[in-house]
């Protein structure tokens, strides 16, 4: 059981209360003047990835007071909690222990009082073998050829962390395999990916953990469908269609052999389960040691955030910083922003990894909260962003901490590409810094030649106030090991959001009432009566829905 503290109730809010009055006028570039060992007292290292967190606005009595509360409100024990199986998910009351699956030290870990390890270590097993076969060519379809296409249908944490980490992995992908991922309900999904399969070389896997949700079930009896009227024979369904899922009696019923069927638990969360067989997909697409390897990163990090004192504690330090942002100066988001190509799904990934964590208003004990909870996280890779919007973060009202990632070797070193792509990552963060102050824009105008007249109408316009916040997480290269590390850290830094927040992370009771009320409209659609059972708007809505579409 997790502590349920008012987290405004403690004397370290308190004293951060009164702390942001000094700090929020404080200039970081002052900071670096006044320190030249900023960066070294700033930014950890771990393993081959380098975290700076020095372009905060923060200094040693800010740490000092973010970690005073970490003790008040009992972080160390939440995550003993968490990682020796507590129930902490207690809404549904469940353990929360996705570091298990990734448990390569093979320590039992215990859930209701049995080790989870041997049946972990046994589906990682059968993940390996069927991997294999896949890629071997051993598996074959019901026209004894090899498999090419592997499609996955799941939504949500059954999607966004195989899409994610397959492109994040690209590089490592096996070239005579296409993968394709089959998410949304919208039947062009499915269409346009079945346009590039053949029934004889397709390979579908139902990814869901539940086995019931709508899109996925309805998308893989189109799949189904789809297959049968090539292959006409049911028997041909062991060779083409394996399930992953926590409900084997509906996986069975679907007509899935039980054989070709991946388990995994409930104390598995959707959104933390691309380390479960739903990274299927992903040991298909690289390779079960990649995969492995990706595990290994995110069992060092779970190590490292176990065990280091919360002072170098990567995602502690990260997580304390997004709540001086989110609960004192006021940010309603945060950017994620990869300069990595590879990336490009990293920030979507923690879209949901964050805000279905985190966006709940009521604390552990029931109450609406008086503070506010979890940011909306948002973000592209760069340099794309940049010419989207930058602008926003560089002039707009808003403060929008950001982070910025980025590998210092690329997997395609093209000609000058990757230092220009880098310069761009350096030159973001000190230009998000420092700005350009008002004497800086007349002198570089009046270098330009312009009239003192132009100069003083343009100058507002190009004044950057600077002051606004990033991390800077560079690593040496996009590697398996690396990725497990840097998702973990995200991870990880939810959770001690979560906690600190005195609000529960792991359920998702908010997905509920829009499926609940779209199960009650799916059938006042079928006929062409006009409906009255809802509200003017709703009702008008439908009723010109029918109407148009004849
Ligand atoms: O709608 C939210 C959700 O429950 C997510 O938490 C989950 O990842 C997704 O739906 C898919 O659920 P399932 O794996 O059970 O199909």
């Amino acid at each position: 059981m997790l502590d349920k503290i008012n987290p405004t109730q403690t004397q370290a809010w308190a004293s951060l209360t009164s702390h942001y009055e000094k700090m929020k006028a404080v200039q970081m570039k002052d900071l670096f003047a006044a320190d030249p060992g900023r960066f070294e007292k700033f930014s950890q290292h771990f393993e081959n990835i380098l975290i700076d967190y020095s372009k905060n606005i923060i200094d040693d009595e800010t740490r000092q007071l973010l970690l005073k509360l970490t003790e008040e409100l009992g972080l160390k024990a939440a995550i003993d909690a968490m990682f020796s199986g507590q129930a902490i998910n207690e809404t549904e009351n469940r353990a929360v222990l996705h570091t298990a699956l990734r448990n390569q030290s093979n320590q039992p870990v215990y859930c209701d009082g049995e080790d989870v390890m041997p049946e972990v270590n046994s589906v990682l097993d059968q993940v390996e073998k069927f991997s294999e076969a896949i890629i071997s060519g051993s598996w074959q379809g019901y026209t004894s050829k090899p498999i090419k296409h592997l499609v996955n249908i799941g939504i949500g944490g059954s999607d966004l962390g195989p899409v994610m980490v397959t492109e994040a992995l690209k590089h490592y992908q096996k070239p005579h395999l296409e993968v394709h991922f089959v998410s949304n309900v919208d039947g062009t999904h499915m269409s346009e990916t079945l346009k590039k399969c053949d029934p004889e070389t397709t390979l579908f896997m139902i990814a869901s953990k539940t086995f019931t949700t709508q899109e996925t079930m309805t998308n893989a009896h189109s799949a189904r469908a789809w297959f049968l009227e090539h292959a006409a024979d049911e028997a041909h369904i062991k060779k083409h269609f394996v399930a992953i899922s926590t409900n084997r009696e509906d996986v069975e019923k679907f007509g899935i052999d039980s054989d070709n069927m991946f388990r995994f638990w409930d104390w598995v969360g959707g959104r933390y389960s691309l380390w479960s067989s739903i990274g299927l997909s992903i040991a298909c697409a690289i390779g079960f040691d990649h995969y492995k390897a990706l595990l290994a990163g995110a069992h060092a990090m779970d190590n490292h955030f176990k065990s280091a004192p919360f002072e170098d504690n990567i995602p502690v330090i990260l997580a304390l910083i997004g709540i001086w942002y989110n609960n004192f100066f006021g940010a309603e988001s945060e950017a994620i922003l990869p300069y990595d190509q590879y990336m490009h799904r990293f920030p979507a990934y923690f879209q949901q990894g964050n805000m279905e964590s985190n966006g709940k208003y009521v604390d552990r004990a029931g109450r609406p909260i008086n503070y506010q909870s979890g940011p909306i996280i948002w973000g592209e890779p760069g340099t794309n962003g940049q010419h989207a919007f930058y602008q926003l973060i560089h002039q707009g009202t808003k403060l929008i901490p950001c982070d910025f990632l980025a590998p210092a070797k690329s997997h395609n070193p093209l000609g000058d590409h990757h230092t220009k792509l880098l310069s761009n990552f350096f030159a973001q963060t000190e230009a998000l810094m420092n700005g350009k102050t008002e004497q800086e824009v007349i002198g570089e105008l009046k270098a330009a030649g312009k009239s003192d007249e132009e100069i003083a109408s343009l100058t507002p316009f190009k004044v950057f106030t600077g002051n606004r916040p990033t991390n800077s997480i560079l690593f040496e290269q996009l590697t398996p090991r690396t990725l497990g590390a840097l998702i973990a850290m995200y991870e990880h830094k939810i959770f001690v959001q979560g906690v600190i927040w005195n609000i529960f992370s792991f359920d998702q009771w908010g997905v509920e009432l829009g499926k609940q009320l779209a199960k009650k409209i799916l059938p006042e659609l079928e006929g062409d009566e006009d409906v009255s059972s809802h509200d003017g708007s709703t009702n008008g809505l439908i009723n010109a829905y029918k109407e148009m579409r004849g």
